[in-house]
């Protein structure tokens, strides 16, 4: 393992942190507060192809690797975890899907305007009834020939308004169980596609999560990605990779508060000198920063496992399952030695341990992590 960053991936790692002081800190406060979409800034990463990082040169991508992602997702995530989940779908879920498995026609049709940023995808797996217990699909793909018929419901879908493209996991043979799961392209505007309103979120506000409905809607059946039947193992790889963006967001978050609390503690008097001259304080910003490093070396290891193109799903599931921790406790933490000005807007630590909770929850809770970590570390 070489964990040393190369002269690309500084540049890179810098890149997001400039964009991120100077395009998302401006109004971070105000989007969360409004629950407003950085529509703006989402151009603009897509522009300076943070969108597509790693999908293939030919395609549009950057054919950069998950250290490279990591590192910008991690920057970004410090200030505006609400645009990095956008980037984060992008990225893990719908382009990488699409790089490793989609046809060279789809590719060509979808892929090229995702990884450019032209267009944005989101990530339907997610149900009313199915969100851990992914087998459980309730929506359905009935083939009738030339096109499937899509109807059901997904929930809690990222991008789910703003999307142009979407990846629809759906059954399309109640028998066959897992084995009779497939995932669709779908694009906005279809007849009988509609969209849910906008969810009331405690954290992420300003990322736009939707209910999605489909009614009859028509698939054709060259929008099928992969063999009938794959579509559960498409979402299983997807996600395993996802959750090590997942794992760099919650790093970044758990980062950005930190770093707060750190130059509050260095400004703020108490009882005659500056509050991190207290041991009340200086131990926690201790416990703060051997998480973070713990946490850091887990999201570059699954990163590394990555590109190395070993079997990542224990590390990614292991990086996902102690950075989301971190987040929640640091913040938890940053929000406590900022005192009553933690709990107000304008320190930002109150809306980074708002943005942490989601971590633990979105491309599988905490206890799905532990069932990934405890089913592969007992098979043999
Ligand atoms: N890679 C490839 N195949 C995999 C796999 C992986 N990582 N994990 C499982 N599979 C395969 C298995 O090998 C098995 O196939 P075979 O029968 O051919 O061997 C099949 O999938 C079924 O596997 P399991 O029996 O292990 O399935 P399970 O029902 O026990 O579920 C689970 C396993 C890990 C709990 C899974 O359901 C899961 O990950 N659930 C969580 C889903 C999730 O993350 N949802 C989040 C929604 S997306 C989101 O949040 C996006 C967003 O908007 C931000």
């Amino acid at each position: 393992m070489d964990f040393k960053l190369t002269e690309e991936h500084i540049m890179i790692r810098d890149a997001a942190r400039d964009f991120a002081k100077n395009e998302l800190l401006p109004g971070v406060i105000e989007r969360d507060e409004k629950q407003e979409f950085p529509a703006k800034q989402v151009k603009m990463m897509g522009e300076l192809g943070f969108l597509g990082m790693m999908a293939s040169p030919e395609y549009g991508g950057g054919g950069m690797d998950t250290v490279s992602y990591v590192l910008a997702m991690e920057e970004i995530s410090k200030i505006d975890a609400s645009a990095s989940v956008v980037m984060s779908v992008n990225n893990s879920l719908v382009c990488w899907g699409l790089d490793t498995y989609a046809s060279p026609e789809q590719k060509e049709k979808y892929l090229t305007k995702l990884a450019t940023g032209e267009k944005l995808g989101a990530f339907c797996l997610s149900e009313p009834e199915a969100g851990s217990d992914a087998t459980s699909q309730k929506t359905t793909a009935i083939d009738k020939g030339d096109h499937y018929l899509l109807n059901g419901t997904k929930n809690w879908i990222t991008n789910g308004g703003t999307a142009d493209y979407y990846l629809v996991i759906a059954q399309t043979d109640r028998e066959k169980k897992h084995k009779g799961i497939n995932a669709f392209i779908v694009e906005k505007g279809w007849e009988g596609f509609e969209i849910g309103p906008k969810e009331q979120k405690l954290g992420i506000r300003g990322s736009d999560t939707h209910s999605l409905n489909f009614n009859d809607v028509k698939v054709p059946k060259e929008n099928r990605i992969g063999e009938d039947g794959f579509g559960f193992k498409f979402a299983m790889k997807t996600l395993s990779g996802g959750r090590i963006g997942i794992a760099a967001q919650a790093l970044g978050i758990a980062s950005g508060a930190y770093e707060l609390a750190k130059k509050y503690s260095k400004e703020r008097k108490a009882f005659g000198t500056e509050i991190c001259n207290h041991q009340a304080i200086a131990f926690k910003l201790a416990d703060m920063h051997t998480q973070i490093e713990a946490a850091q070396h887990l999201v570059m290891k699954a990163a590394w496992d990555k590109d190395q193109h070993q079997n990542y799903d224990l590390s990614g599931a292991m990086a996902k399952l102690h950075a989301s921790k971190t987040a929640m406790d640091v913040a938890i933490e940053a929000v406590q030695i900022h005192g009553g000005n933690g709990y107000v807007k304008e320190y930002h630590v109150e809306r980074l341990m708002r943005d942490a909770k989601i971590t633990q929850i979105y491309e599988g809770t905490s206890e799905i992590q532990k069932i990934v970590i405890s089913r592969s570390i007992l098979k043999d």
